[in-house]
């Protein structure tokens, strides 16, 4: 496989092939620089769009140049809560009226919870920020949880998982579950991969789960995961059950394992 260099520029053939509003706004954003890879702008306008026109309040972690908090202004509107955190002191230059921007570590927990306060609670959350792996198990706990109910969680550029100077490392699970995860000897995809078993947690025999473990399985909806991106949508979750529509099955003489039972009777599927 050919990997092509990386960094592109905006060019009027690149612009065009927009097909969503993200990407649109992004292509003719001036001022301020974001920086995202190109194949992201789609899978969020695909998960965001229904905040747009909303109240929605955001958070993103890295700020950078404040391009980012300007270009998700445009896309959701007046009514969004738009929030950022930067390490860096120069990034305060940004906190204005349309967004507010708090320095301090994504993983300092206490700041978390303060932004948070100050937001009303958060409905997304977009970890764009250092990238270590530390530091983006360390948010998404801290800061999964208090999502509102039906809220999205993103953590960018998870391709850290796989370098070791960002703490990653292939197949760097730290343990055999979620919960025992030290933060700093698991990369992200590998704590995230270890949520698909909580997803199915219905469906294991003998397993007891955390506190924690036990909210993420009755409050998410669906993981996905994306070049670099992984995103979980959270949602209330009870007992799954299957059912049927309709009453026929076989029709008489049609042949085929009579020795098997309909499902009708209730049977596993
Ligand atoms: C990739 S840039 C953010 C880009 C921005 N979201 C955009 O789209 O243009 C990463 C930013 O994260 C900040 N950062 C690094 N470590 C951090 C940490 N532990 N907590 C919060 N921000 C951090 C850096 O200072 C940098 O500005």
């Amino acid at each position: 496989m050919q990997i092509a260099p990386f960094a592109r520029s905006i060019t009027p053939e690149l612009a065009a092939t927009a097909t969503t509003d993200l990407e649109r706004l992004f292509f003719a954003h001036e001022g301020p620089i974001c920086h995202r890879w190109h194949h992201m702008l789609a899978l969020y306008d695909r998960v965001l769009t229904r905040y747009r026109g909303t109240p929605v309040r955001l958070l993103e972690i890295g700020v950078r140049f404040g391009g980012s908090l300007e270009i998700w202004r445009s896309f959701l509107g007046d009514h969004a809560t738009i929030h950022g955190i930067d390490t860096d002191e120069r990034c305060a230059q940004f906190d204005n009226a349309s967004h507010r921007v708090h320095i301090g570590s994504q993983s300092d927990t206490g700041l978390l919870d303060r932004v948070v306060e100050e937001m009303g609670g958060v409905d997304v959350v977009i970890d764009d920020g250092g990238h270590f792996n530390v530091d983006q198990i360390t948010s998404f706990r801290h800061l999964y949880p208090k999502l509102s109910e039906t809220g999205v969680y993103i953590c960018e550029d998870t391709h850290s998982s796989y370098w070791s100077r960002f703490g990653g490392g292939p197949r760097k699970r730290g343990s055999d579950a979620p919960a025992d995860v030290d933060p700093a000897q698991a990369s992200f995809i590998e704590f995230a991969k270890d949520h698909i078993d909580l997803l199915h947690a219905w469906y294991l025999d003998d397993r007891s789960f955390t506190a924690d473990e036990e909210a993420f399985v009755t409050q998410t909806q669906s993981i996905s995961f994306h070049d670099s991106v992984v995103v979980f949508e959270r949602g209330p979750k009870s007992s799954p059950f299957h059912i049927l529509a309709g009453t026929q099955e076989f029709t008489e003489g049609s042949g085929g394992n009579s020795a098997r039972p309909g499902i009708a009777s209730g049977q596993e599927r």
